[in-house]
């Protein structure tokens, strides 16, 4: 891989390692983040839009942008186990990182893909917002978060094919991850994989996607997910 691949989240467990194999196999690596220069906020969509504009300034062709942001628990909230623990607050955070910021991540750095060849738009979602595949409950401004997540990847894929009908917008599980957001969660049993490994994985699953499988959900082992 020659062009340019943006990494939007680049601090995080999983967003570090996607940075670091990207590099390794010759990619010309942009990594954002709130602490990157220019920064880049979820919250603030004028970050989102400069972080946008600096991209485009570059003289790389665009082949890829992963988004690996995203929230579960800090800040003062942990994932709710029952109803009574819904709280608006929590929940209008989880809405702002995990489905307003990303919306905003497409609204920006889709028009950016070209409008010839195959690059792709990834953004980490998460098999517990299947709505279908979800047997235990709890977490719900999480689910509903990602869930709503996964329906504005739908939707911006069918507006991106009429641009750009070699682009691909696709969700993706990552598995999970040994990171500081799955930490308090990974019971033993659980398969957690190491984030270079998750990465690797990721990335293989990105190379074999064509521009069929865009608007579409998947996991990181390249398995479709239930909506
Ligand atoms: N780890 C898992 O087991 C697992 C499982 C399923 C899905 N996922 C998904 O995979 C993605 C990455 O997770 P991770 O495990 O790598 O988590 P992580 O290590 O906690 O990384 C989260 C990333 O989100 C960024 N972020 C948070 N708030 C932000 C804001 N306001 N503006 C910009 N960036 C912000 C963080 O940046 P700062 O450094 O600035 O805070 C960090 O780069 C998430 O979408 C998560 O839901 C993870």
């Amino acid at each position: 891989m020659s062009g340019l691949a943006v990494v939007i989240g680049a601090s995080g467990g999983i967003g570090a390692a996607l940075a670091d194999a990207l590099e390794a196999r010759g990619a010309h690596v942009v990594r954002l983040s709130r602490s990157s220069s220019p920064a880049l906020d979820l919250t603030d969509e004028a970050s989102i839009a400069a972080a946008a504009a600096h991209v485009a300034a570059q003289d790389v062709p665009l082949q890829l942008v992963i988004d690996a942001t995203g929230f579960l628990h800090g800040d003062g909230f942990t994932p709710e186990k029952a109803l009574r623990e819904i709280d608006p607050a929590h929940m209008a955070h989880s809405f702002a990182l995990n489905t307003i910021g990303p919306a905003l991540l497409m609204k920006y750095f889709l028009p950016l893909l070209p409008r010839e060849e195959r690059a792709v738009f990834a953004t980490l979602s998460a098999k517990v917002g299947s709505i279908g595949d979800n047997r235990l409950g709890g977490w719900h401004s999480y689910r509903a978060a990602k869930a709503a997540l996964n329906q504005l990847v739908r939707t911006a894929a069918i507006e991106l094919s009429r641009r750009s009908p070699h682009a691909i917008c696709v969700a993706l599980h990552p598995g999970t991850v040994d990171t500081g957001l799955s930490a308090p969660f990974a019971k033993s049993g659980l398969d957690v994989r190491p984030p270079a490994t998750a990465a690797a994985q990721l990335i293989a699953t990105i190379d074999r996607l064509s521009a069929a499988d865009s608007g579409g959900f998947f996991s990181y082992d390249g398995d479709a997910l239930p909506w």
